[in-house]
């Protein structure tokens, strides 16, 4: 967890007793300006420390149209075509699937991952491309990595 959002949630904090509205609502109002988002992992956090119920909290971060629940979107592209697809294609496509959604959950940043045609380039595959950026000569760690770093 950003250490700056442990330390909200240490200040709202409340021992055991719920949390007031109005606390509940600042301490979003901090993580939403720290992270420029309320991932679902840290508002599952948040709900714990400040002892409110997890559909409690998300009821809050959906009303406020000030709050996201994302910050910053991307779209994955991993070739599938016959050159790449006979690579490690299907392996590289759960790697990164999988590498997505840990990252939407903790850091609030959508990865939607969609299946390519082959972009001429078979000769460096397996390929992968991110906002329409190339990587060539992919394996199911590197891109896993990739998404890791995003
Ligand atoms: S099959 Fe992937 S680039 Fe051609």
């Amino acid at each position: 967890m950003n250490l700056r959002v442990g330390e909200i949630l240490k200040f709202y904090e409340r021992q055991g007793k719920p949390a007031e509205q109005e606390e509940i609502l600042s301490a979003l109002r901090e993580i939403q300006e720290v992270l420029g988002c309320i991932p679902k992992a840290v508002q599952e956090e948040a709900s714990l420390r400040l002892g409110v119920k997890p559909s409690f909290l998300a009821a809050f971060v959906k009303k406020y149209p000030e709050f996201k629940e994302v910050s910053e979107k991307y779209e994955i592209q991993v070739c599938t075509g016959p050159s790449c697809g006979a690579g490690k294609a299907l392996e590289i496509l759960r790697a990164v699937e999988a590498a997505g959604k840990q990252k939407e959950r903790e850091q609030g940043i959508s990865v939607k991952i969609v299946k390519g045609r082959c972009t001429r380039q078979c000769g460096k595959g397996p390929n992968l491309k991110i906002n329409g950026v190339l990587h060539h000569h992919m394996t199911p760690e590197q891109a896993a990595e990739l998404i890791r770093l995003l």
